[in-house]
């Protein structure tokens, strides 16, 4: 199989396909999505809680990016990598959004870069697209103004907010990104701004299923999350975490009651050398 591109993505939905996203930070979980046949990975600024231990994404860093979507991009041949723009690497203007995306691409080696927002980055995401750089936009809940929303909530729900989330996404298709992801967004006005954009698709979390495609956490996807809260719009596609304690659990069992490692788990040494050592 060739690597997915923006022509490969844009076809798929095209002919009625749904494309399919999903988070990752690291090698070993990169061959594994790779392995299973998902269109695209999203090394996405959420590796600030997974894999950093922050409580948002806010204090994530441009080098932390560059970092982790390397170790993805090492281990795809095919599927299309987008790199996440963090906080405050693209807001203050045009250029530095030129900038800091450009550093991802020519060191994370990815596909293309997403940022957060709408009219407000339209000439951001502009000056991204006119360099050669496919961009992904995000918009409705955007992770990175959660201080701004006051937490982590549904948006567009009344006729303003609605309207504003419209014309979000028509600010990023005039702009020229080829994809938006619809996060926290009521279903049917996810499925409207489906219909509405043309030149570019769709891709949902919390958003419905007419979404042109859909995205989700890694870690949420394959049930690894701490800590109890299962955000609404998250399905656990397997119990990865319970698996893992339970691997754990069972190797320091065999550690502890010598059954691990066993014979065949050690190496062979001649018996004559073991003789003329004990002689010594
Ligand atoms: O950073 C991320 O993982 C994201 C997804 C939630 C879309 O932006």
């Amino acid at each position: 199989m060739a690597r997915n591109t923006v022509l490969s993505l844009a076809k798929k939905v095209g002919e009625g396909h749904r494309v399919t996203m999903v988070t990752s930070y690291d090698y070993t979980m990169a061959t594994l999505v790779e392995e299973s046949g998902i269109d695209m990975i999203l090394v996405g600024d959420s590796l600030g809680m997974t894999m950093l231990g922050y409580e948002d994404t806010i204090p994530v860093t441009l080098d932390d990016m560059v970092h982790h979507t390397r170790a993805v991009t090492r281990a795809t041949h095919d599927t299309f990598v987008v790199g996440d723009l963090p906080f405050g690497t693209y807001q203050g203007s045009p250029e530095q959004a030129l900038s800091s995306a450009t550093r991802l691409m020519k060191e994370g080696c990815c596909q293309a870069v997403k940022l957060e927002g709408g009219t407000r980055v339209e000439a951001q995401i502009r000056a991204i697209v006119n360099a050669g750089i496919p961009v992904v936009g995000h918009i409705g809940m955007t992770p990175q103004s959660s201080n701004a929303f006051g937490g982590f909530k549904v948006q567009g729900k009344t006729v303003e907010a609605a309207r504003r989330l419209v014309d979000d996404a028509l600010a990023v298709e005039r702009a020229g990104a080829f994809a938006v992801v619809l996060e926290c967004v009521p279903s049917e006005l996810a499925a409207y701004v489906t219909e509405r954009l043309t030149s570019c698709f769709t891709i949902g979390i919390g958003a419905g299923a007419d979404c042109d495609g859909q995205v989700l956490v890694c870690q949420d996807l394959l049930g690894m999350t701490t800590g109890g809260f299962k955000p609404r719009f998250v399905r656990n596609f397997a119990q990865v975490g319970q698996v893992i304690r339970d691997a754990y659990h069972d190797y320091a069992a065999a550690v502890e009651d010598g059954s691990f490692p066993a014979a065949e788990n050690g190496f062979k040494i001649d018996a004559s050398v073991m003789d003329e050592i004990r002689e010594v």
